[in-house]
């Protein structure tokens, strides 16, 4: 037991350590520097203009972003559209009506295009949109590596596999972070991206209805707008926090240890299991909260890119170049 979790600790500080020496993937802050030195700012320019329209538009993309890394790397795979036989994941359980922000990346691309035409691939304007997404709505910077390229094909098959659903319990997303080199710290700190944004009724019902760590008036609270009975409601929203549903700050886990956690996915972090302790920590320190959650985005970021001459650099981010 104690050999096991010491030999689980090493692995994230491990991780870590290769992240920090470079020597961890390929990707790097500064790959457009020479060749698109624009980039940036016209991603935070067209972010910002699509949060102001909707503020929800910073989580929504911040989630694509992590729905894209955990199915074939963080290739753009799950931008391309589903046309003729060709089938992509946009339909997969946890990515149909529910997955949001595809116009948003079509609209940075276009901006990016503009200025440097056949550079920028869809994945990394992903990362960065997740990146800015994250910090518009008050949440920490980080620099991100760039570097990565896009992918040619997409799978549906994979999507369905490895997109942690609602209803996993503690063991299970751990196994599916750790399937992706994501320790479970980061498994705990990544979740705290739920602090922004929202969950329609059928993905957090069961957890409403039946859960035995749900606190009585958050329950009541949530059931008057998701009625017990689907497909009633099913695609009614709720916020993941309830007082600050827009702002990242660190509420989430003091959500958790309240049993306010909205999915069972959340409140299985804070159930009497392992990651109870580091729970509390995030409460108690939102700036550990904050490095940590960099740390892990930067990792999960670096699942498998494609780099070199792998893939391609699509011009449209819905479709494979012809
Ligand atoms: C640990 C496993 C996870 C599970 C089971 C999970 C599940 C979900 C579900 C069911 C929703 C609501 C979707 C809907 O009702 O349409 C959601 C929303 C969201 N998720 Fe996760 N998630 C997980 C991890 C993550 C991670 C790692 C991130 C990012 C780092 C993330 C970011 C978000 C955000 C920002 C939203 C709100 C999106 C919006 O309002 O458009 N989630 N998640
Ligand atoms: C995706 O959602 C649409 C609309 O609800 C539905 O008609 C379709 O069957 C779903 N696709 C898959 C593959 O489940
Ligand atoms: C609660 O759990 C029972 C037994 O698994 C199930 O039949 C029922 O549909 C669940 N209720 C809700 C509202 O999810």
């Amino acid at each position: 037991m104690a050999s096991s979790s010491s030999r689980k600790a090493w692995h994230c500080l491990l991780t870590l350590f290769l992240l920090s020496s470079g020597a961890y993937g390929q990707l790097s802050p500064s790959f457009y520097a020479r060749s698109c030195p624009t980039l940036q700012l016209i991603v935070r320019a067209t972010m910002i203009k699509a949060v102001l329209v909707e503020r929800r538009m910073g989580a929504s993309l911040l989630r694509l972003h992590f729905h894209d890394c955990f199915v074939q790397g963080c290739d753009g795979s799950i931008l391309l559209d589903d046309v003729g036989s060709f089938v992509g994941e946009k339909t997969a359980p946890g990515n149909n009506n529910s997955v949001r922000g595809y116009e948003v990346i079509d609209q940075i691309k276009r901006n990016v295009e503009l200025l440097c035409p056949g550079i920028v691939s869809c994945a990394d304007i992903a990362a960065l949109a997740a990146r800015d997404g994250t910090v518009l709505l008050g949440g920490p910077t980080w620099a991100v590596p760039l570097g990565r390229r896009d992918s040619t094909t997409a799978s549906m098959a994979e999507a369905t596999t490895d997109l942690p659903p609602p209803s996993f319990d503690l063991t299970m997303l751990i196994q599916a972070f750790e399937k992706k080199q994501l320790c479970p710290r980061d498994l705990t700190a990544l979740s705290g991206a739920h602090t922004i944004g929202f969950s329609q009724c059928a993905n957090f019902r069961d957890h409403i209805y039946n859960g035995t760590n749900v606190d009585p008036a958050f329950a009541a609270l949530r059931k008057r707008t998701c009625p017990a009975q689907p497909p009633n409601g099913d695609m009614n929203l709720a916020p993941f926090d309830v007082q600050t549903q827009l702002v990242f700050d660190n509420a989430y886990y003091s959500n958790l240890v309240a049993k306010r956690g909205l999915l069972n996915s959340d409140q299985v972090l804070f159930n009497g299991g392992s990651q109870d302790a580091l729970v509390r920590q995030y409460v108690a320190n939102p700036a550990l909260f904050a490095s940590d959650f960099v740390t892990a985005m930067i990792k999960m970021g670096n699942i498998k890119p494609l780099t070199g001459t792998a893939g391609q650099i699509r011009r449209n981010c819905r479709v494979v170049n012809s």
